[in-house]
């Protein structure tokens, strides 16, 4: 039986998408194509200047990997929480952003879901644009983060 879905931003006045979920394999061939790659723990793999400036990442290798559909990163965030840079209301122009605690925790708030602290081995899903603040983070909080596309913008709201 063929299962159909139906995909829709509500926030954008684009044509319905449909998703035959059991042709996906079929959907993927038009992507670029994928290598395989691995990448091992390294502390000195963490560097600053990604998106957010209280952060250092190490890159999972995924964007080359990927020729540029997913990002795949450790973010460690940089002690302490300082809440004049780092909780400010915002989205991303995503279409799939996932994210797990993997140490310590960190302090949200989510347009509809209200204030969710996320401990080690919280996952969640952040749909595309939903409105959200980080409102405090521990000072050994890292988080693993996975993206579609590798590059999207960020609008800030305040
Ligand atoms: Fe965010």
């Amino acid at each position: 039986m063929t299962q159909m879905t139906e995909v829709r931003d509500k926030s954008s006045p684009g044509p319905n998408i449909s998703i035959n979920k059991n042709n996906i394999v079929e959907m993927m061939s038009a992507w670029p194509p994928q290598s395989f790659t691995v990448s091992h723990h390294s502390d000195q793999a963490f560097t600053g200047g990604g998106l957010r400036k209280f952060a250092t990442y190490r890159d999972l290798g995924i964007i080359s990997a990927t020729n540029g559909m997913v990002r795949a990163h450790v973010m460690r965030f940089i002690p302490p929480f300082r809440a004049e840079e780092v909780s400010r209301r915002h989205y991303h122009e995503v279409a799939f952003q996932l994210l797990y605690c993997l140490k310590g925790w960190i302090k949200y708030e989510f347009e509809g879901q209200g204030e969710i602290v996320m401990h080690v081995g919280s996952c969640w899903l952040e749909p595309p644009k939903i409105k959200h603040t980080v409102l405090d983070y521990s000072d050994d909080c890292e988080l693993l983060e996975v993206v579609l596309p590798a590059d999207f913008k960020t609008i800030t709201l305040e």
